[in-house]
């Protein structure tokens, strides 16, 4: 699948609320051809874009987003934190977000980040919800999840899958084949040139996050890293279009 070497980590989260629909926004203006969002699921099981567990860092909300139920949730506002001018920014729908990028000619990763215990439930409800609502280019779906990962394949196997690391796992291979995913992603600090040839030899791309900065991406690249996910896509856009 192709993926391109830059994607907007969150939307455009140094000038936008991450994770909104402003967000997203903002990162199809600084050129992005792509965004990562991350899915997670109300008290009562509806799909919503956010990433912390709690509340509390990016809305004026407080308790565990999975404890919240989808009305409460909705009410909150999800973009002072960032500026007053994101006031009454909501936590957006999958659907919303999926509408959003089809409008924008927004390509997309999937992060699937179920809460504890919730791993199947979410990637099936997001990957159902998902096919449903999307006829745009294929996504790539990710987790740190191996159950969200093996889920996404039994709802939605044409959909190309990622495991995701923070340190790449001794067993990432024998994880890689029998989750039958064409990415493995880590945190750029933990990567290495070997990493990079080792996956590659196995034919699949690496992806790495969170990478802000031009010459810790010029060397990812120069270790053949396929794609990095960043907070400033329209810096990065500038020196690697
Ligand atoms: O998918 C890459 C990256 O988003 C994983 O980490 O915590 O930013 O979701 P996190
Ligand atoms: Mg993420």
């Amino acid at each position: 699948m192709q993926i391109p070497r830059i994607i907007a980590h969150r939307g455009s989260p140094k000038l936008a609320p991450e994770n909104t629909l402003a967000s997203f926004r903002q990162a199809a203006r600084d050129g992005a051809a792509w965004v990562e969002f991350d899915v997670v699921l109300s008290a009562d099981g509806r799909p919503v874009i956010f990433h912390d567990d709690a509340l509390d860092r990016t809305t004026d909300g407080a308790g565990q987003v999975g404890d919240t139920p989808f009305d409460i949730l909705r009410d909150l506002d999800a973009g002072s934190w960032f500026s007053r001018s994101y006031a009454g920014e909501m936590i957006p729908t999958l659907e919303e977000a999926l509408d959003l990028f089809a409008e924008l000619g927004l390509g997309f990763n999937m992060e699937i980040k179920p809460a504890p215990g919730r791993e199947q439930e979410t990637a099936v409800v997001a990957l159902a919800t998902a096919r449903d609502c999307w006829q745009g280019p294929v996504p790539l779906i990710s987790s740190f999840s191996r159950i969200a990962v093996a889920t996404a394949k039994e709802v939605q196997p044409g959909w190309p899958r990622g495991i995701l690391f923070d340190h790449v796992a001794e067993d990432w291979r024998d994880a890689a084949d029998k989750l039958e995913v064409v990415s493995v992603g880590a945190n750029h600090r933990h990567l290495s040139r070997e990493v990079v040839a080792a996956v590659h030899a196995t034919g699949r791309k690496v992806t790495a996050y969170t990478v802000n900065d031009e010459a810790r991406a010029s060397l990812l690249f120069s270790w053949g890293v396929d794609a990095l996910f960043s907070d400033v896509p329209g810096v990065l856009l500038k020196s690697f279009p």
